[in-house]
């Protein structure tokens, strides 16, 4: 049987020092499997493209240059589009991305996979000599995207860098180059059904500078934004605070109803409406802003109950706020609500987000 063709899309700017040695050891690293190498230049005033096409001879690669720097992953994006291979990979020109990896990225996909992502955060990865302050800023934006886009949750390192896939994973979706994190773009709006993790360690860049600065921080909230947006997941908070605000009515409702005409004590009918609205709550969320994540082995009474505890939680945080905030902090009791309520509000959406409709 023939192998599956591999294209290594390589995005440059100012990497002639490191293209030789690159080109080699990837060389070496696949030995005869079946590839071509596309570095994506953005006109590099230091000669990348040269050198890359001086090597042409000596290894399968290709060189597009684009007139302007229009950033590392609109590069990759025209990498996909201009890729021949069924199985596309994409690295960084710098060696900090080990072409020794390759293989096992390689193995990942025949073995099934549809994604194989070169990962930093798994047993035998690192992210080698980062200062404390880089290890926590990538780790937080790690966890950002766990919460906010549930599609990420699976896979411990979806910021690298350095990741293969089957090229129709990626065919028929729009990827838009916001931010630099062009994996993110992948696993939410390729939906890979089976994506592996191979360890990486982030290597010591072999020569020049890094090109991403502290701007591209502040992208990747933008990103995520972004990402959340077309993925439907912002959508879904605006249904969830919708479907809280109606059941806030209901409890009002009630509780003026079962202690006007009832007649029960204020306590009792209180306690009473709060559950009729989680269960009202509940059955709006289980239709509407959560009916596409229905796990088959789970079932309605585990959900609700999984929001009844969640609701539970959500209200202890709400008072022990007011009372912290009005009696420690001193604020208006007006304020101290208002912020518990908000908070209260976060926890039952990323609760229920990543428990009840996991
Ligand atoms: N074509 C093109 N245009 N390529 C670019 C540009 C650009 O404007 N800017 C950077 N590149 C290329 C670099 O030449 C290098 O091959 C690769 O993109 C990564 O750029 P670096 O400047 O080395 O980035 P980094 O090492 O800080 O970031 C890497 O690690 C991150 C994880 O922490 C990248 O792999 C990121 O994608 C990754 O998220
Ligand atoms: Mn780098």
């Amino acid at each position: 049987m023939t192998k599956p063709h591999l294209t290594i899309v390589i995005p440059s700017y100012k990497e002639a020092a490191n293209i030789p040695s690159l080109l080699e050891k990837i060389h070496s690293a696949l030995g005869d499997y079946p590839y071509d190498v596309l570095v994506i230049d953005d006109n590099s005033p230091d000669g990348t493209a040269e050198v890359a096409r001086g090597l042409a001879e000596k290894y399968p690669v290709s060189v597009v240059v684009r007139k302007d720097k229009r950033g590392l992953a609109s590069a990759v994006v025209d990498g996909f589009k201009l890729a021949g291979g069924d199985i596309v990979a994409v690295m960084d020109a710098d060696l900090q991305h080990p072409p020794e990896v390759l293989p096992r990225l390689v193995r990942a996909i025949e073995g099934g996979a549809d994604l194989a992502v070169a990962s930093r955060y798994v047993p035998g990865g690192s992210v080698g000599n980062w200062s404390a302050t880089r290890r926590v800023i990538s780790r937080g934006a790690v966890l950002m995207s766990h919460v906010l886009l549930p599609s990420t949750r699976g896979i411990k390192d979806p910021m690298s860098g350095y990741f293969m896939l089957r090229k129709d994973v990626i065919s028929e979706v729009a990827l838009s180059p916001v931010g630099y994190k062009i994996l993110l773009e992948v696993i939410c709006l390729g939906c890979p059904r089976t994506t592996v993790e191979v360890p990486f360690i982030f290597e010591n860049r072999r020569a020049g500078v890094t090109k991403l600065s502290m701007i591209t921080q502040t992208d990747y909230l933008r990103h995520l934004l972004s990402l959340m947006r077309r993925t439907g997941e912002l959508n879904r908070i605006v249904k969830f605070v919708a479907v809280g605000g109606s059941g806030t009515l209901v409890n009002l409702g009630l509780l003026a109803i079962l202690k006007e005409w009832a007649g029960l004590y204020y306590l009792v009918a209180g306690a009473i409406a709060f559950e009729v609205s989680v269960v009202w709550n509940f059955l709006l969320n289980d239709r509407f802003t959560f009916g596409d994540r229905k796990r088959p082995e789970g079932t309605f009474l585990g959900r609700l109950l999984r929001f009844n505890v969640t609701s539970l939680g959500g209200f202890i945080i709400y008072i022990g706020i007011l009372a912290l905030l009005t009696q420690v902090f001193g604020l208006f009791y007006i304020i101290s609500a208002a912020i518990g309520i908000v908070v209260g509000f976060g926890w039952n959406f990323m609760v229920n987000s990543a428990w009840t409709w996991r």
